[in-house]
């Protein structure tokens, strides 16, 4: 099947070094509301504007080599606004997985959805399982959206599937360490991410990967998330190129770098 053609992204026209790149980023996605009511358009408006940025940033993210993009699509907070907008986001996030399906998997983008997959429409859930079947062979960029996610949530699922592990007697209670932890969120086989953009300015975490977000590098933008274009993003990596991780080690500067 043929796409539009689309020009790449080439990391060598950009400032960037590969080798002080993420390996996972991770997205809060906000503002979509904000931008669309400067410009007097309607929510529904500003998150179809957001869908338009969400897919330059997968094949941004995939051209530049990435291998983990993560994004808040909905939280389990999300459902306490309007019928209408929710049933406008629930109806966007199906056309928009049904309108990208193929070319996800023309470009080899291997596609996972965390959250709690059940408590979504039947025909949404059915259409994010059949991308990840149909994606999970793929080994370049993963492209995960949180769906009906929540932190608190995904702690609470682990802690019950530990739970049932005890109960069984396939585990003792003092063999659980952080690694055990790890292993019962929804994607044990993805590394926390690297680095966490939140657009729209506000500070805080809303209930995002909390766990998994211990050591992450956080960068902040004031662009609503429908005006994160790719200049955005590229500063949002150059920005983290700068930063010195120390997973609360004392690292020695060396002077002469
Ligand atoms: C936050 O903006 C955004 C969301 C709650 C939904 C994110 C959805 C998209 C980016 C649309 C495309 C998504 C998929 C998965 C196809 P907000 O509504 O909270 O903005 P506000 O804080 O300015 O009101």
């Amino acid at each position: 099947m043929l796409f539009p053609p689309r020009t790449k992204l080439k990391i060598k026209d950009t400032p960037l070094d590969s080798a002080r790149l993420p390996v996972h980023v991770a997205i809060i996605m906000d503002g979509n509301g904000r931008w669309a009511n400067a410009k007097g358009l309607s929510r529904l408006h500003g998150h179809d504007q957001g869908y338009r940025t969400l897919k330059d940033t997968v094949y941004a993210a995939d051209d530049l080599g990435l291998k983990f993009l993560t994004v808040y699509g909905f939280s389990s907070e999300n459902w306490r606004r309007s019928q209408e907008e929710v049933g406008g986001l629930m109806d966007l996030m199906l056309r928009a997985m049904k309108a990208e399906i193929e070319e996800l998997i023309y470009n080899e983008i291997k596609v996972r959805v965390i959250g709690r997959m059940h408590e979504l429409p039947d025909a949404l859930r059915e259409e994010y399982e059949s991308a990840m079947r149909r994606t999970e062979h793929f080994t370049g960029l993963t492209f995960t959206l949180a769906i009906n996610y929540g932190g608190r949530a995904e702690t609470v699922d682990a802690i019950r599937a530990i739970a049932d592990k005890i109960k069984r007697g396939e585990l003792d209670p003092s063999q659980i360490d952080e690694a055990t932890v790890s292993q019962h969120l929804y994607a044990p086989d993805i590394p926390d991410p690297d680095l966490l953009i939140r657009t729209a300015g506000e500070l805080r975490l809303s209930n995002f990967l909390l766990w998994e977000t211990a050591y992450s590098e956080i960068y902040v933008t004031p662009a609503p998330w429908p005006a994160f274009d790719q200049s955005e993003f590229i500063a949002s990596l150059m920005d983290y190129a700068k930063r010195i991780r120390k997973f609360g080690a004392v690292i020695e500067l060396n002077p002469e770098t």
